[in-house]
């Protein structure tokens, strides 16, 4: 029998909008709502054991072999299992990762290339059509700004150090500055030479990137960059002056949105455009390419100003269709152990490709040759995810390669140690027949969290938060292992032969169903999960 997610039914039988959760407290049911509605019933089924009114709330068990047998739903849909069409017929975009060229891929990039991938894989296992689009940094004033330093310097070193280096002694010359922006210009109107030297700084650090992006095992649809939206940008602005959006302001093209001090500021007084203009052009663009339903930018939280200001003109110039969702992620920083924002050590820059290296490193020191890339980069993002998308994260090693805690390693380990046990007994398993089995304590507290994953996939999506995901795996795991340290799967107790027999057969079912759970689970954060480590 094909199940219907539990959820669901329940809501239908109950006929009423209610917010159905999880008790945090087992003994008060697997479900439970709130309602002060007296007309709101819902009685014992083929699906419910029992319902316990008590005051307002209504808990709600479900029936052993509901439980048991959504093993067999996750064995019949493997790779499948938890994802839903919920989203078919919906499209988002996911803005992500975005490293500006010329300097080095930080690990705010990082950042948003981990969640944004994790985020691409939640929307489309829930049925979306997701398009992935990097917005590369490839333009703007910092162009015209290196190009007069190369210039300058007379260099044939286009290395990001150097380029970097470039970057901060022009900054120490107040006098330069008119240089720098006559160059931009120079560059936006299609100068040869100009061009010349801005393309072999995209192809060095697009060199450069492809590396980390092949590290991370990251592949992203789409990279318009900003440079690509250079001949749409006098489009923009004077849709912007005709429709009386944009006025002048000291020689600058502005943009007043109500309800916010900073006016933004689309065209600069010597005619350069903006960030800002390049945004805005980008919205249209994808308006008229792809007719998203939401766009999610993976975006640090310092760019907050930015986004509400592009959001609310994106409105004001008629961008924005009805019903769609502009969202910006806000995702928090990296800190180091004495919570300072984690860019530096012993002065250094931290290169990205350093900090990625090493966790493959301290990967291979847990005990992995053939693995170390796939523990050491599961690590890292798997760290990274577990944490609320806004919040601050302490960079620490401990934590992320803890094969005892809530880590990478932990899960690739819990699954690499299921695969091996259904190597051994797989061919005991062929004729499991769950229904009527009745789970021990160990057993039940895994069953009760098996049918939940969908759930879960849905809200990680909806509420933009891996972390529930990860929380969700490591509840999994643990209850799991709890249950692998106590009792044999292979060769378990029981005074006849074929009690044992049909516990042996319920025990693997269950095993190689959270193996699938885990698997699903790590490649939606886009970890892998060895079958052998
Ligand atoms: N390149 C930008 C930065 O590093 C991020 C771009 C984000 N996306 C966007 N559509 N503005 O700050």
């Amino acid at each position: 029998m094909a199940q219907r997610p539990v959820r669901e039914y329940l809501l239908e039988k109950i006929g009423k909008v209610v917010k159905l959760e999880h008790p945090e407290i087992e003994k008060r049911g697997d479900y439970s709502f709130y309602t002060t509605d007296k007309d709101v019933m819902i009685k014992e089924d083929e699906v419910i054991e029992k319902v316990e009114r008590v005051g307002g709330f209504v808990n709600i068990w479900l029936k052993n072999d509901v439980l048991v047998n959504q093993i067999d739903e996750v064995i019949r849909r493997g790779q499948q299992y938890g994802g839903s069409t919920g989203g078919s017929g919906k499209r988002v975009i996911i803005d992500y990762s975005a490293p500006n060229i010329a300097k080095p891929f930080g690990i705010g990039h990082l950042r948003s290339t981990i969640i944004g991938q994790a985020l691409y894989n939640l929307y489309k296992f829930c049925g979306w059509d997701v398009v992935g689009d990097n917005h590369l940094g490839d333009w703007g004033t910092q162009f015209g700004k290196l190009i007069f330093m190369i210039k300058n310097t007379d260099t044939a070193d286009y290395s990001i150090d150097n380029l970097e280096k470039l970057y901060v002694e022009f900054h120490k010359h107040a006098e330069w500055e008119d240089e720098g922006r006559k160059w931009f210009k120079k560059l936006e109107e299609g100068d040869a030479e100009a061009k010349e030297i801005w393309e072999k700084c995209v192809k060095v650090s697009m060199a450069e990137f492809d590396r980390i992006y092949e590290l991370l095992g990251v592949k992203i649809d789409a990279a318009f960059g900003e440079s690509f939206y250079e001949d749409m940008m006098i489009g923009v602005i004077e849709e912007a002056k005709r429709k009386g959006v944009m006025h002048e302001s000291e020689g600058a093209g502005v943009i007043e949105i109500p309800g916010i001090k900073t006016p933004l500021m689309l065209l600069k007084s010597d005619g350069g455009t903006t960030y800002a203009t390049r945004d805005l052009a980008t919205l249209k663009f994808r308006r008229e390419k792809w007719d998203p339903d939401m766009v999610i930018y993976e975006v640090g939280a310092e760019q907050g100003l930015h986004f509400e200001q592009v959001f609310a003109a994106a409105n004001m110039l008629g961008y924005i269709k009805e019903g769609e969702r502009l969202v910006h992620t806000k995702h928090g920083l990296y800190l180091d152990m004495d919570g300072k924002k984690f860019a530096t050590r012993k002065g250094k820059t931290i290169k990205l490709e350093e900090v990625l290296e090493e966790a493959i490193e301290r990967a291979r020191k847990l005990g992995n040759t053939d693995q170390a890339q796939a523990v050491g980069i599961g690590a890292i993002k798997y760290f990274d995810l577990m944490h609320s998308v806004q919040s601050n994260i302490v960079f620490d090693w401990e934590k992320m390669m803890n094969l005892q805690g809530n880590s990478g390693p932990y899960l690739q380990y819990t699954h690499a140690r299921i695969e091996s046990v259904i190597r051994q007994g797989g061919k005991l398993m062929e004729r499991y027949n769950l229904s009527n089995y009745r789970v021990n304590k160990e057993e039940e507290r895994v069953v009760k969290m098996i049918y939940r994953f969908g759930e879960v996939v849905e809200e990680s999506a909806s509420r933009l938060a891996p972390n529930l995901l990860c929380g969700y795996l490591f509840e999994l795991a643990q209850r799991f292992n709890t249950f692998y340290n106590k009792h044999s799967i292979l060769t378990p107790t029981g005074a006849a032969e074929e009690e044992r027999g049909r516990t042996r057969e319920f025990r693997l079912a269950m095993t190689k169903a959270t193996g699938i759970i885990i698997r699903n689970g790590l490649t939606l954060l886009g970890i892998e999960a060895p079958g052998r480590m």
